[in-house]
């Protein structure tokens, strides 16, 4: 048996997005977001699922800043849903959203909780997608706008802000692999998008610098780890184009002031190149607080020809696998906050980590031993990492509660809590008892 102590200011948390979990999409004003317009595509999300009601939370969020204090949580990781806040973009700000906010804000700070906040989870106001999206780089300037909106709004209320969430998802999958919204499958398109979103995270920066806002900022992105599957040159540049896709290219130019050359050559043989207009690469590398890191699965890659804008594959080793299919294997998240140092000891914080574990309630309860067992392991991990000396200054379970999870609609889950999506009820699972107790103690025995 070994004891795992935590430091004394660690944050303990959760986290969601607000898609995913608030519903009310026609209510307070709300303007449509492209995940409206996503799910209602035939053949986008599994079942026809979509955001409308999800889990209530704009109308329960009373009943869920609860279940965080019963948890014992200090920090919350949420999203703002843009387009209840302005929304068709870049026009009218709504007050009822910015209410909604304040409203929920007060909540958590009243139960002791660290607001942590998402400006941009996935969410883009349909009518900035109508006339080109991220593509557009009018959507820099809309989104310089919002972000500046609540900076000046919660100021004094919010001390812990991200940019954006995933930028590999919002540029890539979206864009190049397709199956995620705006759902395009156009390599030009990813780097346009991966580029106008680093300008917009990077003049957002400036501008929360500018106001002086009382807080600190960094982005969050899901930073995979791979592994090439030998020794060739071919397999270790497929695993290396992976890790790039996913950190370096939008780190490196947060940090550097410049894109990963290797992968820039590499789009570049294919004819496509970031659209960097004088002065981009400054405006972009702006000094950040903190990089929030969301880590779920490693993979083991080789090159294939066929295999996408990478031309790489992933091998399935065997590893066990949680209901969404993705490998069990902690010891990524070790080696790609080693890999990250090479940015300098900076904060970070895991603002996602969590298991897709579908098991249902069985007499009251929800028995998920195998949620716990991936939680465990992965916090054994984020343990042996502060004890390298790195500044790793928090932890987000992904999620509080069962949510839509995207183009897998409400099939996939990930919650310390069970949600019936038919009477909205909530159900803590085991899991949510054993996060429980080691937030509670701030150690745990493995
Ligand atoms: C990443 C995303 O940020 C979140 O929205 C999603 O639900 C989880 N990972 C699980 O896939």
């Amino acid at each position: 048996m070994t004891i795992f102590q935590f430091p004394k200011d660690f944050k303990w948390g959760t986290a969601t997005a607000a898609y995913q979990i608030e519903g009310a999409a026609q209510e307070g004003g709300r303007g449509p977001s492209i995940w409206d317009t996503f799910a209602r595509t035939p053949g986008r999300v599994y079942n026809g699922d979509n955001g409308d009601v999800a889990c209530d939370s704009y109308h329960r969020y009373e009943e869920d800043v609860e279940l965080m204090r019963e948890l014992g949580i200090n920090t919350y990781r949420f999203s703002i849903s843009w387009s209840r806040i302005i929304p068709d973009g870049d026009g009218e700000i709504n007050q009822e959203g910015l209410d909604y906010y304040h409203r929920f804000v007060d909540k958590l700070l009243e139960a002791g909780i660290e607001p942590f906040c998402t400006l941009y989870h996935w969410d883009l106001p349909q009518t900035l997608q109508d006339v080109g999206g991220w593509e557009n780089r009018r959507s820099i300037d809309a989104f310089v706008k919002f972000s500046e909106v609540m900076y000046r709004e919660f100021n004094g209320k919010i001390r812990y802000w991200l940019t954006f969430n995933e930028p590999w998802c919002i540029a890539f999958l979206s864009n190049v692999i397709g199956v995620h919204a705006p759902g395009k499958q156009d390599l030009q398109a990813g780097l346009d998008v991966a580029h106008n979103l680093l300008v917009a995270h990077g003049k957002s920066v400036s501008k929360f610098r500018e106001l002086g806002v009382d807080g600190k900022i960094g982005i969050a992105p899901n930073v995979a780890w791979a592994v090439p599957y030998s020794k060739t040159e071919a397999d270790q540049g497929a695993a290396d184009r992976n890790i790039q896709v996913f950190s370096d290219w939008f780190l490196d130019p947060i940090y550097k002031g410049s894109y990963p050359k290797p992968l820039y050559d590499w789009f570049e043989q294919s004819g496509h190149v970031p659209p960097i207009h004088e002065g981009d690469m400054e405006a972009i590398a702006q000094p950040i607080d903190h990089i929030g890191i969301n880590y779920y699965a490693m993979s083991v890659n080789r090159f294939n020809p066929d295999g996408g804008y990478l031309q790489m594959e992933e091998v399935d080793m065997g590893l066990t696998k949680t209901d969404i299919g993705w490998p069990v294997e902690s010891r990524g998240l070790y080696d790609v906050i080693h890999y990250l140092q090479k940015y300098g000891n900076i904060d970070i914080y895991i603002t996602e980590n969590g298991a897709c574990i579908n098991d249902d309630i069985v007499n009251g309860k929800v028995n998920d031993t195998r949620r716990i067992s991936y939680l465990q392991q992965h916090i054994a991990q984020v343990h042996r990492v502060i004890a390298d000396g790195i500044n790793l200054k928090g932890y987000m379970a992904w999620s509080l509660m069962d949510n839509f999870e995207w183009a897998e609609g409400y099939r996939m889950r990930f919650g310390l809590v069970h949600v019936d999506y038919r009477s909205l009820k909530r159900t803590p699972k085991e899991s949510f008892y054993w996060y429980q107790n080691l937030v509670k103690n701030n150690w745990m025995e493995t």
